[in-house]
């Protein structure tokens, strides 16, 4: 493989799939298309961060505004995660992939919800990738139900608010079991987070790459990691050149 020892690789990379819909307008074909192509650019990407041995990898699949398209489109996109998860699971077992969804679980259909639980369960003992999909997620809910969590804790007097910090907040969050991504990608030239992960890319590298979500695979997403580790990250401090 072309890339970099594995000291190089981020330590967990977090890409808005985006671009489904256009991809299909550019074929004359409809957005479910898209949809259905941008399957298997999931596949090839995960298939890659397998090989690398990077350790952690969240796709954004379905954002809790998504819910606002048509019928028909969020019933195809209800349909494709049904269908990765029965077509895939296998080979993401055998490849020691563990699996989590992140996002609410309150209005999807309850077929999702157990089979969400029994792909988390499969995969739960698993050591390799760390692969997360972010399914009716949003960030500005999920930072709004952790707050509720810890005013609630206060009211019953199980938590002193005095105690709150950023590293007790972020316990609260869905991602608590996860390092903060180090790169988040969005694919098909938007430049904007659209509620992804918002707490969490406080410090991400982020990269805006033109190509559509369907045209994504192994080769960009190894570029997107050259790119990243030819970065110099700061937190804040002075660069140890100039120290
Ligand atoms: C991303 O592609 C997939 C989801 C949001 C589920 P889009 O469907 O947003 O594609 P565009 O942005 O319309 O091209
Ligand atoms: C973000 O893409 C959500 C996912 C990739 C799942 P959208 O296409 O929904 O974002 P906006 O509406 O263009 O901001
Ligand atoms: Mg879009």
């Amino acid at each position: 493989m072309a890339l970099a020892p594995k000291t190089d690789l981020p330590r967990h990379v977090a890409i808005i799939m985006d671009g489904n819909g256009r991809w299909a307008r550019k074929r004359f074909l409809p957005r479910e298309a898209g949809h259905v192509a941008g399957v298997n650019a999931v596949r090839d990407v995960v298939r890659a961060a397998s090989d690398l041995g990077l350790q952690n990898l969240t796709l954004f699949a379905f954002s809790s505004e998504n819910w606002k398209r048509p019928k028909t489109e969020v019933g195809a996109l209800m349909g494709l995660f049904r269908a990765y998860f029965r077509s895939d699971l296998d080979e993401l077992e055998q490849r020691g992939v563990r699996v989590r969804i992140i996002g609410s679980r309150e209005r999807v259909a309850t077929d999702i919800g157990r089979m969400i639980e029994d792909a988390e369960k499969r995969t739960v003992a698993n050591t390799g990738l760390n692969l997360t999909f972010a399914f009716d997620y949003g960030g500005q809910e999920e930072i709004a139900n952790a707050a509720r969590e810890l005013a609630r804790a206060a009211k019953e007097g199980r938590l002193d608010p005095e105690t709150i910090t950023p590293e007790l907040f972020a316990t609260r969050l869905f991602t608590s079991a996860l390092p903060e991504p180090d790169l988040v990608i969005r694919t098909s030239g938007e430049y904007r987070l659209s509620n992804f992960l918002l707490w969490q890319s406080a410090y991400a590298e982020l990269a805006f790459v033109d190509t559509l979500w369907p045209d994504f695979g192994r080769e960009q997403f190894i570029a997107s990691l050259e790119n990243f580790a030819r970065r110099e990250r700061r937190f804040g401090a002075v660069s140890d050149a100039v120290a």
